[in-house]
């Protein structure tokens, strides 16, 4: 890929619709919140936290993902920690994120539930003013847990409901399949909740089958191993299903072993709805410009398949038809 490649991507305006906002925590923030909060780090440098990044599969991720997180304890800190992500967004380009956050995360350490909800909504909002990027909220349950504790967090949001997009479904995949979940996304879903859920990043394609027919979602979050299964290849073309894929997650995650080998071309020729994210940038190294910028170079992607990916990120959203059509022309008018 040429430089001028790289300059035209990170003009292209595109969306984010697969980032945990927790996973946008940088070392140098965790500090700071650690700090204000009086809380000790069982690290002494930003560097020494970097150096503990090295993960060989989701479950490493996420063990010192959750421990990274405790440093949040006020309103102000996911504020903060929300509004340096979408300043991030806006030098690459962004300009509207569907976010993820975990309630259970910070619940289950005895946080309120309104003070990360309350945190990140205002954070949002001080994004659109500050800087003209949309955004919407989707609450994540933690797989790991039981449909009861899903059950209780979406009973906890009942007061929220209409400042959220929608619900998902992250963390521990294996042998934590989207059928735990059925009860809690049909009453999310009759609640006028969009849906989404995280399968096929190292679960097989059994559990893309069961989010798609089970839990009726949306949205599927990475899908990589739909690529396993053609008859689902076809399900998931023919649905239009759009895929939230996260390149740079994952090669450090281990699901793929070069930036080379990632299924992203293949995935765009076989016709899917693929979107390209960051999914957690502080811990993955890179936020979404380098996502894109990283990918298309690996994979020599051209610039019809640069627009591509940041056309599905918005017909792929959950933005209303009006507001999808204005961003597509926008594309259209600044590749011209
Ligand atoms: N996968 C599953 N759960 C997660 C992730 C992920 O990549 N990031 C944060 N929670
Ligand atoms: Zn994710």
């Amino acid at each position: 890929m040429t430089d001028t490649n790289e300059d035209f991507i990170l003009g292209l305006p595109k969306a984010e619709l697969h980032l945990h906002i927790e996973g946008s925590l940088e070392p140098e923030q965790m500090f700071e919140f650690g700090r204000r909060n009086g809380i000790d780090m069982p690290f002494n440098s930003v560097e020494e936290v970097r150096a503990a990044y090295a993960f060989s599969n989701l479950q490493d991720f996420l063990d010192i993902y959750y421990q990274g997180a405790g440093v949040l304890q006020n309103e102000q800190d996911f504020h903060d920690m929300a509004m340096a992500y979408f300043r991030r967004l806006h030098a690459d380009g962004g300009v509207h994120a569907e976010i993820f956050f975990d309630p259970q995360t910070h619940t289950d350490r005895g946080l309120p539930f309104s003070i990360a909800i309350d945190g990140l909504l205002a954070g949002m909002k001080t994004a659109e003013r500050e800087l003209g990027i949309s955004s919407g909220l989707i609450m994540c349950f933690l797989r790991h847990l039981d449909e009861d504790s899903a059950m209780q967090t979406l009973k906890a949001a009942e007061p929220w409901l209409e400042h959220l997009v929608g619900v998902g479904l992250d963390s521990s995949e294996v042998g934590h399949p989207p059928s735990k979940f059925q009860k809690v996304f049909k009453a999310a879903k009759e609640r006028g909740l969009t849906l989404s859920a995280h399968a096929g990043e190292e679960g097989p394609p059994e559990y893309v089958w069961e989010a798609l027919d089970l839990l009726k979602v949306d949205r599927i979050d990475h899908g990589n191993r739909a690529l396993e299964d053609p008859a689902l290849v076809q399900r998931l073309v023919a649905s239009e299903m759009t895929l939230t894929v996260c390149p740079l997650s994952n090669l450090k995650l281990c699901v793929v072993n070069d930036l080379k080998d990632h299924p992203m071309k293949r995935m765009l020729d076989l016709g899917l709805k693929a979107t390209c994210n960051s999914d957690d940038p502080a811990y993955f190294g890179g936020y979404i410009g380098e996502n894109f910028t990283r990918t298309a170079r690996a994979l020599d992607l051209s610039r019809a398949e640069i627009v591509t990916l940041a056309k599905n990120s918005f017909t792929g959203s959950f933005l209303d038809e009006e507001r999808v059509a204005r961003h597509l022309a926008a594309i259209d008018a600044y590749a011209a």
